[in-house]
């Protein structure tokens, strides 16, 4: 029985891992659930799936979580606060963490599953774009063993069948992308866009972060980077091909011409499904995709001058040191003010360029010049954001 801690439990993704975990009642058992401040909607994740412990990260929920969990008759104990989070994950009651947490938040809990050698399936993308190098370096001397839990990276693993990427046998990663809401706009038309336009995803149905960051095309510049450290490759060979029916996950072109692909209905049940069972195959709820009804699969270079953040990811790539968490802090700020209805959609590309161009990249050699770069850029780019504030109003 695999015992699993889903961190951001009351998220998209921890629907999804949730979902999945229900079906296999004797193989998965989830023993774990975290959450940040739906204390009400992880109360309800209790009733249902009665893990050891309930986790709040906010400390003022503390109370009310205890409190529940006692009225509702369960064992479940509670616990409150950042610190606790990163200590379950590390603990003995879990060996697979499932790190679902959205923001550069999921960061300690991460980091301490891997430096305990869990098993764990990463869907929180920014930790990786924050300290991927230090992350990964924590993976591979505690033995913890990574299955990304992105679709894109997920497809990647699967087509490599989970072995490391080998740069002499691999030409080329070929992450797909929607293009978004807004695929085929021109820069004209994306100047009065809402935060609700930006989360109506065509194919997918996620949390509003990443939905913006699709809509923007940083979730694929995050993903590339993401890609860099889960596979060891270099930017110069990951590609980025759009393709709007979010039918094939992604691709890996081999040197002697083959390319392997997977395919997949736009669910993360499938991926988490994956990451589960892996190397088995267990059932996920999701159906396979049936090509004879969709017909055709489309695929086109994205638009890098509208879509500038794919670049500016790149450009973080390229920057190497602390660039990564000064793309992320400030994505993190510019896509928060862009969803409070505080700056314009162009103005996110705007605030992150001017952040990157502020900050610079210095070697990044602890986790400590990580995180303070991440904090340096938070007060950058709420500068630039204020100051844009007025242009909006
Ligand atoms: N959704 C997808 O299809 C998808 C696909 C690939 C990768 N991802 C990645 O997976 C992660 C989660 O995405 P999502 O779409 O599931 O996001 P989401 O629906 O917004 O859920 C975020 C989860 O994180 C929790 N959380 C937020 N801040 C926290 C904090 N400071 N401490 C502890 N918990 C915190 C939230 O708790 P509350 O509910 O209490 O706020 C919630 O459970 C992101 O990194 C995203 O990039 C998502």
């Amino acid at each position: 029985m695999k015992r699993i801690a889903v961190l951001g439990a009351t998220g998209s993704i921890g629907a999804s891992a949730l979902d999945v975990i229900a079906r296999h009642p004797g193989r998965f058992r989830a023993s774990v659930l975290g959450a940040n401040a739906r204390v009400d909607d992880l109360i309800a994740l209790c009733r249902i799936h009665r893990p050891d412990h309930a986790v709040i990260a906010r400390d003022e929920h503390y109370v009310t979580l205890r409190d529940a969990l006692a009225t509702a008759g369960l064992a479940t104990q509670a616990h409150a606060g950042p610190e606790a989070l990163a200590a379950l994950a590390a603990g003995p009651d879990c060996d697979t963490v499932i790190a679902a947490i959205v923001g550069a938040a999921g960061m300690a809990s991460t980091l301490a599953a891997a430096r305990t050698g869990k098993h764990l399936l990463l869907a929180n993308k920014e930790s990786v774009v924050l300290a991927g190098d230090l992350l990964m370096r924590a993976c591979r001397e505690h033995g913890a063993r990574v299955i990304p839990i992105d679709s894109e990276h997920n497809a990647i693993f699967q087509c490599l069948h989970g072995q490391a990427a080998d740069l002499d046998r691999v030409a080329k990663l070929i992450l797909t992308a929607s293009g978004g809401p807004f695929l085929n706009r021109s820069r004209a038309e994306l100047s009065e866009v809402t935060a609700e336009q930006a989360c109506n995803h065509p194919n997918w149905k996620m949390g509003r972060k990443i939905s913006v960051d699709s809509a923007t095309l940083m979730n694929k510049g995050l993903e590339v980077i993401e890609a860099h450290w889960l596979f060891g490759m270099p930017a110069a060979r990951i590609d980025v091909l759009v393709h709007p029916q979010s039918i094939v996950h992604s691709m890996v072109e081999f040197g002697d011409g083959s390319t392997l692909a997977q395919m997949g209905r736009p669910d993360m049940r499938t991926t988490l499904a994956c990451g589960l069972a892996w190397p088995e195959r267990v059932d996920s709820g999701v159906a396979p995709p049936d090509l004879g009804q969709i017909g055709a699969l489309s695929f086109q270079p994205p638009d890098r001058a509208t879509f500038a953040c794919l670049d500016l990811a790149y450009d973080a790539l390229a920057a190497g040191g602390t660039a990564g968490a000064t793309l992320n802090a400030a994505n993190e700020v510019a896509v928060a003010s862009f969803l409070d209805g505080r700056i314009g959609f162009l103005d996110i590309p705007a605030v992150i360029a001017g952040t990157l161009d502020a900050c610079g990249s210095q070697p990044a050699d602890s986790l400590d010049t990580l995180l303070a770069a991440d904090a340096t850029a938070r007060r950058h780019a709420t500068g630039c954001v204020e100051r844009r504030t007025g242009a909006h109003a």
